[in-house]
């Protein structure tokens, strides 16, 4: 069965990436594409702004005029745009996978009330890797976590929106709830001037935006003597778009339920 694929912010970075890889993958075929009303790439072929050429796919400006013509919307877009791009899709009784990050916990609360109808896969990071690296962090804070200084240290390209990255976040909520810690609680965001010695229950995070680099995230836990460094970096966006790919496909026939890429790669 091919899985028709709506793609939202399909001019964007990881819109076009996702296009590129619908193109190179068998099961899937991109069938409606969205842009914020306004946008030049209103009209335009979806497949010949991704540099593929013609898909017959034209950019529209609302999802509910193509809902009818896709199975799975994947969006990348801005947090202030998803929950309406949510709303939508449930209206439409369509599933989604939601790539976009930087949402309130609010915004996040729409995805959840979604979920009761319809299926979403929602994932700061779609990347294999980085999905294994949540796994392997789980183990180093049961053996390590109590004992060590934990910083989160995250590199991002300069066009980069939100900070600090949301898989960085996602990372320090693995490790504050393997460790019992309420990560609103114990989060220090960045330092400067006087801050005085470290408190131990803290967990750091350091954010750099520079150049084109596509995304990279190292967890320190370093205590008096030795120093235990798990790090992901992601060479090119095309790990994420397989990724949001590969979680369309699993949530396609899905009825209902909020999952995470942790469900799609069944590392539960
Ligand atoms: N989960 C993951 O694995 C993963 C990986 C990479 C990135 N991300 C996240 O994905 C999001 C997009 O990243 P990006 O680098 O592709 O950003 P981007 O290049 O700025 O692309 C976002 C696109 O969405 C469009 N857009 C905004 N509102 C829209 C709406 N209401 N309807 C349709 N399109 C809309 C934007 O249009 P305008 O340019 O006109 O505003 C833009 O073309 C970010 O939140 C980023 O952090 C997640």
């Amino acid at each position: 069965m091919t899985v028709r694929l709506g793609i939202c912010g399909a001019s964007g970075r990881m819109g076009k990436t996702i296009i590129e890889v619908c193109h190179e993958t068998r099961g899937v075929k991109v069938t409606a594409a969205i842009e914020q009303k306004g946008s030049p790439m209103i009209g335009k072929d979806a497949g010949e702004q991704a540099g593929l050429g013609k898909l017959g796919v034209a950019i529209v400006d609302d999802i509910s005029s193509v809902a009818n013509k896709f199975d799975v919307l994947i969006d990348f877009t801005v947090a202030s745009s998803a929950p309406d791009n949510v709303r939508k899709c449930r209206a439409a009784g369509k599933n989604m996978v939601i790539g976009t990050t930087g949402l309130s916990e609010a915004q996040k609360k729409i995805i959840a009330g979604a979920s009761k109808e319809v299926a979403i896969v929602f994932a700061p990071n779609m990347s294999i890797g980085v999905n294994l690296c949540f796994k392997l962090l789980e183990t180093a804070a049961k053996v390590i976590g109590n004992e060590a200084d934990i910083e989160i240290i995250e590199a991002h390209h300069r066009e980069k929106k939100d900070a600090p990255s949301g898989t960085s976040l996602r990372m320090g909520e693995v490790i504050a709830n393997t460790l019992g810690r309420n990560l609103k609680k114990c989060a220090i965001y960045g330092r400067e001037g006087v801050t005085g010695a470290r408190d131990k229950k803290t967990i750091g995070f350091e954010t750099i935006r520079a150049g084109d680099i596509v995304g990279e995230h190292t967890v320190m836990f370093a205590s008096a003597g030795e120093r235990v460094e798990l790090s992901h970096k992601a060479t090119s966006r095309k790990t994420f778009a397989s990724g949001a790919v590969r979680a369309a496909q699993w949530i396609a026939k899905k009825k209902s339920g909020l999952f995470d890429m942790q469900d799609v790669l069944s590392l539960k």
